[in-house]
């Protein structure tokens, strides 16, 4: 039986309104000014900037990062760094604990082609990697505040250290401390304690592994809604902002102020009017397939009279207010709520410029979740 090629929704040339729906839309001019700003943001300052590619899975993302001075990016999962491995992106951190004989067996492959490194929060997943017999990098992960994976900063994590400094093969990297619940919280104010708290976590677990002579090479972290807070700590020699590249609902709640840029949305659901059952209701045909509603409903750009109100799998069901003009077949533009986990929808972004298809690139690394 012949494989089934899906049809893309976009040619080069065409005009926006001409693409087919629902598509995922990049602008590209915002998304360049987005990268720009990361660039100033930490311009002249002593941190290396490691973007996350989980928000994008995309080589071509990952390679204008990396153009624009990034060291290299992180992954999330060994499938995600293996598809970016493969689009040539030589220097990948999984920033994530890696547990399981396939994903470990998948992982020392992948220590020959690039460089690569991992976290660890558990002595009996370190000997799980050190029974690997390859060359690796090895971040131990503490918990600062966020409550998700992590060892005990302090002499827990300095007793993993000592364990991998044992090691012929892995190498002590350093740390990872990265505080996702932080990345959220709405006030600048909020957000700027949270981190000092965790800087404290840092600088206490770097005196003790100094105190016992371990050198503690790069403390990695941070996210697009801190990562300037974590840089005039000090306390943190590489940042992993993922979501700045392209905005969402979610993060433009955020307040910010200096010391932070503010970054423009990007990303789009390109969706269309599909029935008109009443003048207060329009239902698009971009439901809950099309954009992630776990950090809220999509919003609908620039359109301050429609609002989207809830997705169904298919049906997106937006509410009309009174005098606002909405034609069927019409197209309107989504915010996704959670860029990431929209991103993960699709096959290609559709990346435009001054209202035309300017390039369709690939999401190299969908579905990559193993
Ligand atoms: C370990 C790690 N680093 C960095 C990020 C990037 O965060 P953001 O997309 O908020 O910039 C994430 C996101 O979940 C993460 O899990």
């Amino acid at each position: 039986m012949a494989a089934f090629v899906k049809c893309p929704p976009a040619r080069i040339g065409q005009r926006l309104e001409e693409v087919d729906t629902p598509s995922l839309v990049l602008d590209l001019d915002a998304f360049e000014r987005n990268l720009a700003a990361m660039k100033r943001a930490v311009d002249g300052r002593k941190v290396r900037v490691r973007p996350h590619a989980k928000t994008h899975k995309s080589v071509d993302i990952a390679r204008r990062q990396i153009a624009d001075g990034a060291i290299g990016v992180c992954c999330q999962k060994v499938s995600e760094a293996e598809a970016l491995a493969e689009g040539g992106i030589a220097d990948l951190l999984v920033s994530n604990e890696v547990v399981g004989a396939p994903k470990l067996e998948r992982l020392a492959a992948l220590s020959k082609r690039v460089k690569l490194g991992v976290c660890v929060d558990n002595p009996e997943n370190l000997r799980q990697l050190a029974a690997l017999g390859c060359e690796l990098d090895v971040y131990i992960e503490i918990e600062v505040g966020m409550g998700r994976c992590g060892i005990a900063a302090g002499e827990p994590a300095v007793a993993l250290a000592r364990e991998i400094a044992r090691s012929t093969k892995l190498r002590f990297a350093g740390l990872q401390a990265y505080h996702g619940r932080a990345q959220h919280l709405r006030t600048m104010e909020e957000r700027r304690s949270v981190i000092a708290s965790a800087a404290e976590k840092v600088r206490q677990t770097k005196a003790l592994l100094a105190k016992e002579g371990i050198a503690c090479p790069i403390v990695t972290g941070a996210g697009s809604g801190t990562f300037m807070f974590e840089v005039d700590s000090g306390a943190w020699d590489e940042i992993q902002p993922g979501s700045y590249v392209f905005m969402d609902v979610d993060y433009g709640k955020n307040e910010w102020a200096a010391p932070l840029p503010r970054f423009e949305h990007a990303l789009f659901v390109l969706a269309t009017v599909m029935s008109r059952p009443k003048p207060e209701a329009a239902i698009v045909d971009a439901g809950l397939k099309a954009s992630s509603v776990d950090s809220g409903m999509p919003g609908v750009w620039q359109r301050a009279g429609l609002t989207y109100a809830k997705a169904s799998d298919e049906h997106g069901f937006v509410s009309v207010a009174a005098g606002e003009r909405v034609a069927l077949g019409e197209k309107l533009l989504l915010v996704p709520g959670h860029c990431d986990p929209t991103v993960n929808l699709y096959d290609q972004y559709v990346c435009v410029r001054g209202g035309k298809v300017e390039a369709l690139w690939p999401v190299s690394a969908r579905g990559a979740l193993y």
